[in-house]
């Protein structure tokens, strides 16, 4: 759209009105400016979609902090409005961002675990042969491969948290995200129970009464839900993240003790203050000043109460996957993750960034096999766990591997690779026009982009030897980073139509 134009908070609102209504597919009118954006569901996609276009709408880049600080549509628009340069014009954006002062955000300030959890005044247990598992996030990717690890090594039925307008809906649900990922069974059906809910309310989101019956009857819970979006703010995030964490805690420690298998995520290490340095499985993690990512900083909270609630005398586990890859024998994965949609945008754009980082992603059966495992293993119990790839391969060997698969694709310097992204890569058919305000927005002192922040010299070395040395008395082995399992990558997302064929 144009450059030079003013407008109105409510020529903001109605775009934003009509815009996201097309983009969830529903009508205009369905749309309440006063709810909160994060429950219309948008993915961090979607987010980037609507943040890409409002940008050429203004004529400027919001920041997208700026956006999600202001999270419903009627205040966006104000602030937005009031921030609309008087002769707003195309500029470069990585420099054109609203300066917005970002509310400080005192992570260590948020941990704070109900006084009313208290574990220790039940008596212990140990349960070696749960009859009835709580599992959340069953209807996302990691729940459906945990789903299935644990529908064949116990006996259990699992009882599935979903969001669902009622049971029958919630099945469905399950069932579908179990095809989507190859991983259903029909004789699986029986076994799994919906349990209509949601992390982000008080009780998560049940009665009192079911929210007893349901602590009375479990016996082991799995907590895998949380809401990935890496655009939205720790304040949009925290509902589900720090207080649905909360919630599970809660539900483990009334009536009868349930152990708690938590999937955290090696993002806890996030802050510089670990840059450089060798964290091991059972290091604390203290520091969180310099953790940008909203989602990050709930990732960092929320294990935080986890060892709170440990430290009171409930039994758990703490999983921290990296990012997440495919299914090492079917290839099959999540095609909205961020990894497959930056290379399919680098394959696009013909250039990958020339900079030193190390692909330590663990793929998706290998996650959910330890996790089921470790959490079975009464020795696990009270400790932490890294899943990281143990032998990460450079973005360099990426390269490499797909230009041999007959992509015709160049590593180039990456202020080069960034220039290309602002003056070349102009439309929504390449996904990384959609990720342009993340990839470019500059957020520390430094005033790094989040591909900046995640160079290897910025990150820790996170160790996994402990987790490997767990994993010996089983056949669990996390499979090479090699060309074999890229090439078993590239064919299924070939096969979805997701990449061309080179
Ligand atoms: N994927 C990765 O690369 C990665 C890396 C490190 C750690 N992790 C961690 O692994 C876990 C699973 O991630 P994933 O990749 O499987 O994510 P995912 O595919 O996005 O699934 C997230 C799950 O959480 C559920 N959820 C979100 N908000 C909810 C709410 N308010 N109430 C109830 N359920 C809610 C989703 O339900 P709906 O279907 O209703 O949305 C979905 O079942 C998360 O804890 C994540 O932090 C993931």
């Amino acid at each position: 759209m144009n450059s030079k134009h003013s407008y109105s908070a409510a020529d903001i609102q109605a775009w934003l009105v009509s815009n996201l209504a097309e983009l969830i597919g529903v009508e205009t009118d369905e749309i309440d400016i006063h709810e909160h954006l994060e429950n219309y569901g948008l993915d961090s996609a979607q987010a980037m979609i609507l943040v890409s276009k409002l940008e050429k709408m203004l004529g400027f880049q919001p920041s997208p902090l700026l956006l999600w600080h202001y999270p419903n549509i009627a205040a966006l628009s104000q602030r937005l409005a009031e921030d609309l340069p008087e002769e707003s014009a195309i500029q470069d954006t990585t420099t054109a961002s609203v300066n917005t002062p970002i509310p400080t955000l005192d992570l260590s300030a948020e941990v704070v675990l109900d006084p009313t959890i208290r574990p220790d005044a039940l008596p212990p247990v140990s349960i070696t042969e749960p009859k009835h598992i709580f599992l959340t996030g069953g209807t996302g990717y990691l729940g459906a491969f945990i789903i299935r690890e644990l529908l064949q090594h116990t006996n259990a039925d699992i009882y599935c948290l979903v969001r669902a307008a009622n049971p029958q809906e919630g099945k469905s649900k399950l069932e579908k995200n179990l095809q989507a990922y190859a991983l259903w069974d029909d004789s699986y059906k029986p076994r799994i129970v919906p349990v209509v809910g949601d992390l982000a309310l008080p009780l998560l989101g049940m009665g009192a009464e079911q929210f007893q019956i349901l602590a009375a009857n479990i016996d082991t819970i799995y907590h895998s839900g949380a809401l990935l979006n890496y655009v939205f703010p720790y304040s949009a995030l925290k509902a589900a993240n720090v207080l649905g964490t909360q919630e599970v805690l809660r539900l483990a420690s009334q009536i009868k003790l349930k152990p708690v298998h938590y999937v955290s995520s090696v993002a806890v290490f996030e802050s510089p203050a670990y840059a450089g340095k060798v964290v091991k499985e059972q290091d604390d993690f203290n520091h969180w000043e310099g953790i940008f990512l909203g989602y990050s900083q709930t990732k960092w909270v929320a294990e935080k109460l986890v060892k709170l609630a440990r430290d009171r005398g409930l039994p758990v586990t703490i999983h921290r996957p990296p990012l997440i890859s495919g299914d090492s024998q079917t290839g099959i994965c999540n095609t909205h993750d961020f990894i497959n949609l930056m290379v399919k945008g680098c394959l696009q754009m013909g250039y990958f960034p020339d900079v030193e980082y190390m692909m330590d992603m663990s793929p998706v059966d290998y996650v959910s096999k330890a996790i089921v495992y470790l959490s079975m293993q009464p020795s696990s119990i009270g400790k932490a766990f890294n899943l990281q790839h143990p032998q990460p391969e450079p973005l360099s060997t990426l390269i490499k591997w797909v230009q041999s698969f007959g992509y015709p694709v160049k590593a180039i310097p990456y202020e080069q690779w960034q220039s290309e992204l602002i003056n070349n890569v102009s439309s929504v058919d390449n996904p990384l026009y959609t990720l342009r305000p993340f990839l470019l927005e500059r957020w520390s002192d430094e005033q790094l982009t989040i591909p900046d922040l995640y160079l290897q010299a910025r990150r820790p070395h996170i160790s996994c030897q402990e987790t490997l040395q767990a994993l010996a008395g089983s056949s669990i082995v996390c499979p090479p980073i090699s060309s074999e399992m890229f090439m078993t990558y590239t064919a299924y997302l070939i096969q979805t139509g997701f990449l061309n064929v080179a």
